[in-house]
């Protein structure tokens, strides 16, 4: 069955909404996030943000369009959508729309953004070619598309620790089963080209924990979504991990946090094209 709203008859979101998930997401912000595209958004632009999460990243592209640019925000969470709609009224941003609605179909006219974003979604997607089409039927022709997305195989974690390496195992197993990829990054550029883009300029940018503040947070917040939020159903339900395994996992990431020399970095690779 096809569900109604993320338009996927196969996925599951790999993180689900937990709390410890969501308010991760929610620092996000468009100077880090979509700084490999900003320097080509401006007013007056219409922008597409495809799978928007709690919304931070979407609002930030609204002012930094604004005062004649605008941005329509999509997910097919209605937890996350109200949160997001929550926070532009808070803010007072007027030029931000979110709406639940599927990646896949959008419904929106042919030709009608003059740019589509997106962060951290396509590695979700068992069809993100089908999600890139659909973001270049929207566009007008020569409007750009502009993806980031993680690598999960180009992560370096020191010191050395079985019990992250079995997160990394556990993380893979889990998106791979859900119809996703956690390597997605290195396969961004041609899933681009497979979808019909033009002109792509692909970069890469890391994300890197050395720093007490930024060790603490991704380690705590991994402890956390290790135990409480749908990887640590799905591991489970899936028989990847047990809840022993998951508890043996969250201890690792709390040590690791306290160790000496403790460093973590990945890989985001970013690609924006155009709509020939
Ligand atoms: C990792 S979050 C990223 C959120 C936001 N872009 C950010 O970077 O903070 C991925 C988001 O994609 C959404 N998503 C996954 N599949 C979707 C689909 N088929 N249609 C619409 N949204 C989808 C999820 O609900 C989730 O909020």
């Amino acid at each position: 069955m096809i569900d109604p709203i993320s338009g996927s008859s196969t996925e599951k979101y790999t993180h689900g909404y937990h709390e410890s998930v969501v308010s991760a997401h929610a620092v996000r912000r468009a100077s880090e996030a979509a700084a490999f595209v900003l320097p080509q958004l401006e007013s007056p632009m219409r922008i597409l943000d495809f799978g928007c999460g709690p919304g931070t990243i979407t609002i930030d592209l609204a002012d930094h369009v604004s005062p004649n640019g605008s941005v329509v925000g999509i997910d097919s969470s209605d937890q996350v959508i109200n949160q997001a709609r929550k926070l532009s009224a808070e803010k007072g941003i007027s030029n931000v729309k979110f709406e639940a609605n599927s990646i896949y179909d959008t419904g929106y006219d042919t030709s009608s953004f003059d740019a589509a974003y997106a962060h951290q979604v396509l590695q979700h997607l068992s069809e993100p070619v089908r999600a890139l089409e659909e973001s270049k039927r929207v566009l007008k022709p020569g409007g750009i598309c502009a993806v980031r997305e993680v690598d999960w195989g180009a992560a370096a974690v020191f010191p050395p620790s079985d019990r992250l390496s079995k997160f990394f195992e556990v993380y893979n197993r889990v998106a791979e089963r859900n119809g996703g990829d956690a390597f997605a990054g290195r396969r961004l550029k041609g899933w681009f080209e497979e979808a019909g883009f033009t002109d792509l300029k692909t970069t890469t940018s890391t994300w890197t924990f050395a720093e007490e503040t930024g060790l603490k947070w991704w380690g705590e917040q991994w402890a956390d979504r290790i135990l409480s939020s749908d990887i640590a159903t799905r591991a489970i339900e899936y028989g990847i991990a047990t809840e022993s395994d998951l508890a043996e996992i969250s201890q690792g990431w709390l040590d690791w946090v306290k160790a000496d020399g403790a460093f973590f970095a990945f890989m985001q690779v970013e690609v924006v094209a155009m709509k020939p």
